[in-house]
């Protein structure tokens, strides 16, 4: 069968990642879901159905990324979006925070996001087109406490999305990101684990009084993964029911 579009969302086994890929897959668009354990994969592309297609994969096997990229660019001679999700936090003191955590936060949000969009644009340049779209965070607004390696990662990240896009508009390749506020997932729900007075902050400075749910992240992705965003790039869309300008 030939699709409208192929895409690969890094870390759609859960969460926000598993959210986007509902959605493309919903609106006929063959989504490559990745992530480290295969039978949790397996389990969500039988409910995401015949458009999605589970892969196995380790952000932080670099050395392997353009074998990954060229298998699944020799299936479909085409990768029309990747959504950069996969992400870890390691929430602990400055103080406390080793080198090793450090770097290894650093290596999965940021390092694997840099190799994978290098790859894939690689193979997006042949067919003139493509939409990269990398998922930061409010973190790369403001400061939170205890998550420096993880600010570290975003606001990198968001950085680096501009420049991919300098870099990559001249070859007809958008970059955007979406920086998602407060979402209910097992990453915030770990976060806010016996801290409560971190979730009541986050809800007092969130002008819509609440947390948001991974479809809304979704359907921000498909927008920019959609030719109704052609002519945007190098932006950010945050998608935090106003957390960031609230007071
Ligand atoms: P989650 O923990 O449910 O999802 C993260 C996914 O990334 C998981 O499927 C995990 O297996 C995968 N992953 C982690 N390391 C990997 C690796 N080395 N290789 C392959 N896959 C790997 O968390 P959630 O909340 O869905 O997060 C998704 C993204 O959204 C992350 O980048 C996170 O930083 C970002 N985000 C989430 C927010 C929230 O409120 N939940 C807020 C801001 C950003």
């Amino acid at each position: 069968m030939n699709y409208k579009k192929v895409a690969i969302v890094t870390g759609g086994g859960s969460g926000i990642g598993f959210a986007i890929a509902e959605k493309f897959t919903q609106e006929g668009i063959f989504t490559y879901v990745t992530g480290r354990n295969l039978e949790k994969l397996q389990v969500a592309a039988e409910r995401l159905g015949a458009n999605c297609r589970p892969f196995q994969f380790d952000m932080t096997w670099l050395d392997k990324i353009p074998d990954f990229v060229n298998q699944i660019a020799k299936e479909h001679g085409r990768i029309d979006v990747l959504v950069n999700n996969a992400g870890i936090n390691f929430k602990n003191g400055m103080l406390e925070l080793s080198d090793e955590d450090f770097q290894n936060v650093i290596l999965t949000n940021l390092t694997s996001v840099f190799s994978l969009s290098r790859e894939v644009a690689k193979v997006m340049v042949e067919n003139g087109c493509g939409s990269i779209i990398n998922i930061t965070s409010m973190t790369a607004f403001y400061g939170i406490p205890k998550v420096v390696a993880y600010t570290a990662s975003k606001a990198g990240l968001q950085g680096m999305t501009r420049a991919m896009a300098v870099d990559l508009s001249p070859l007809g390749i958008r970059v955007n990101s979406i920086a998602p506020g407060f979402i209910e997932t097992a990453m915030t729900s770990k976060a806010f684990n016996g801290d409560l007075r971190r979730k009541q902050k986050v809800l007092e400075r969130t002008p819509m009084g609440k947390m948001g749910t991974p479809k809304d992240i979704a359907n921000a992705a498909y927008f920019l993964a959609s030719d109704n965003a052609e002519f945007i790039t190098g932006e950010v869309i945050r998608v935090d029911g106003g957390n960031a300008i609230g007071f």
